[in-house]
C-alpha cells in the first residue's frame, strides 16, 4: 500500500461528523494528524467532549483533539439542536474518553499545513480562517483542503440559499474560498445525493457501531419527518471524507464563486458568477466542486468503514 494520506479533521460534531470520523479512523490510507473542533451544531465544549468520545468507540483514542474556536469571526452563533439533538449526537449514549483534549487548534493548524498535508473541514470554517489570518498563505500550502459547505444551484438548508456551514461563519467561508488554496468544495448539491433511509438504518445488523448509529440519526430522522423532508439521514460530512479516500466514485464541476456576507436572506449564500465573461472580469474564485456521486458504491464505501458491515442485498439504493 502507498503511503497513507495525512490530515487534519476539522470537525463540530454533529451526528454525520460522527459518521465522518468513524469513516476516517477506520481507513488504513489516511494518517490522521490531528482532530480540531470547531464551535457550530453544537458549542465548543460539547462538540470537544462528543469527538474525543466519538474516537474512543472508534478504538482511535489516541488521535490528538484540539480546540478551537469558540464563537464566528463576526455573526452570533447559530447551533442546530434541532437537527443534531441536544448534546449533539441524537440520544446516542456513548462511553467517556478520558483522553484530554488540547488548546489551540488554529496553533496545531498553522503548525502542521504543509504540502504533504490535506484539511478535510466539515463544520463552520472559523479555525482555518483565524489560521489563515495568523499566517497568510497557510490555506494554499496545503496539499488540498475539502471543504463540505455551500451550496451552488441546490437549495439552501440554513436559509434559501445557504448551506449552514457557511450560514453558521459567512465571513470565515469567504475568507477560505478567497485563500487561493487547491480546494475543493462538497456542496449540497452532491450530499443531498447521499443519503440513507430509516428503513436502511434498520436494517443492519446489530453492533456497537450501528447502534450508535441507529441512535444518533434518529433525531435527524425525526426532524426530516416533521419538516417534511428527507426520512433519513443524508452523509454529508462523510462524502468528504469520501472524496479523500476514492474520488473516482465522484463527478466534478468548476465554477466561479464567492460567499455573500450579509442580508438577512442572502448571508453564507454562493454566488455563482455563470456570466462566462472575459477571465479579468469574473467574479470570485474558481474552484472545484462535486457535483455527482455513484450513490451506491459510497454507500458501500461508507457502511464497510463506518459501521463495519454491509447493507443487506438491495437496502439503501433510494438516497433522497
Ligand atoms: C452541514 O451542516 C451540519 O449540520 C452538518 O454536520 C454538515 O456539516 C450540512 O449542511
Ligand atoms: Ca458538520
Amino acid at each position: 500500500m502507498a503511503n497513507p494520506q495525512r490530515v487534519i479533521i476539522d470537525v463540530d460534531p454533529g451526528v454525520d461528523d460522527a459518521l465522518a470520523l468513524l469513516m476516517a479512523t477506520a481507513s488504513r490510507e489516511l494518517e490522521i494528524l490531528g482532530v480540531t473542533v470547531v464551535s457550530g451544531n453544537v458549542p465548543l465544549d460539547t462538540g470537544t467532549r462528543n469527538a474525543l468520545d466519538v474516537l474512543f468507540l472508534a478504538g482511535a483514542g489516541d488521535v490528538r483533539v484540539f480546540r478551537g474556536a469558540d464563537r464566528p469571526l463576526v455573526r452570533e452563533p447559530v447551533h442546530t439542536r434541532e437537527v443534531h439533538g441536544e448534546r449533539g449526537l441524537g440520544s446516542a449514549e456513548l462511553l467517556r474518553s478520558d483522553a484530554p483534549a488540547e488548546e489551540n487548534a488554529v496553533g496545531f493548524l498553522v503548525d502542521r499545513i504543509a504540502p504533504d498535508v490535506s484539511v478535510i473541514a466539515v463544520g463552520p470554517l472559523t479555525n482555518l480562517a483565524q489560521a489563515e489570518r495568523e499566517c497568510p498563505g497557510l490555506l494554499a500550502r496545503a496539499r488540498e483542503i475539502v471543504v463540505m459547505g455551500g451550496a451552488i444551484r441546490a437549495p439552501g438548508n440554513s436559509s434559501p440559499g445557504a448551506e449552514y456551514n457557511f450560514f453558521a461563519d459567512p465571513h470565515a467561508a469567504r475568507e477560505v474560498v478567497a485563500a487561493n488554496a487547491n480546494l475543493t468544495l462538497v456542496p449540497l448539491d452532491v450530499t443531498h445525493q447521499v443519503g440513507v433511509p430509516a428503513g436502511a438504518i434498520a436494517s443492519l445488523e446489530e453492533s456497537e457501531r450501528v447502534r450508535f448509529f441507529e441512535q444518533a440519526s434518529r433525531v435527524v430522522v425525526s426532524h426530516g419527518k416533521a419538516t417534511g423532508g428527507f426520512e433519513g439521514i443524508h452523509l454529508h460530512d462523510p462524502v468528504a471524507v469520501g472524496w479523500a479516500l476514492a474520488p473516482e466514485l465522484f463527478s466534478t464541476e468548476e465554477f466561479w464563486i464567492d460567499v455573500e456576507t450579509t442580508g438577512e436572506l442572502t448571508s453564507g449564500q454562493v454566488v455563482v458568477d455563470e456570466r462566462r465573461v472575459d477571465e479579468a472580469k469574473q467574479r470570485g474564485v474558481l474552484v472545484r466542486c462535486l457535483t455527482g456521486a455513484r450513490v451506491s458504491d459510497f454507500l458501500t464505501l461508507f457502511s464497510n468503514l463506518a459501521l463495519g458491515t454491509s447493507w443487506p442485498q438491495g437496502e439503501a439504493r433510494s438516497s433522497r
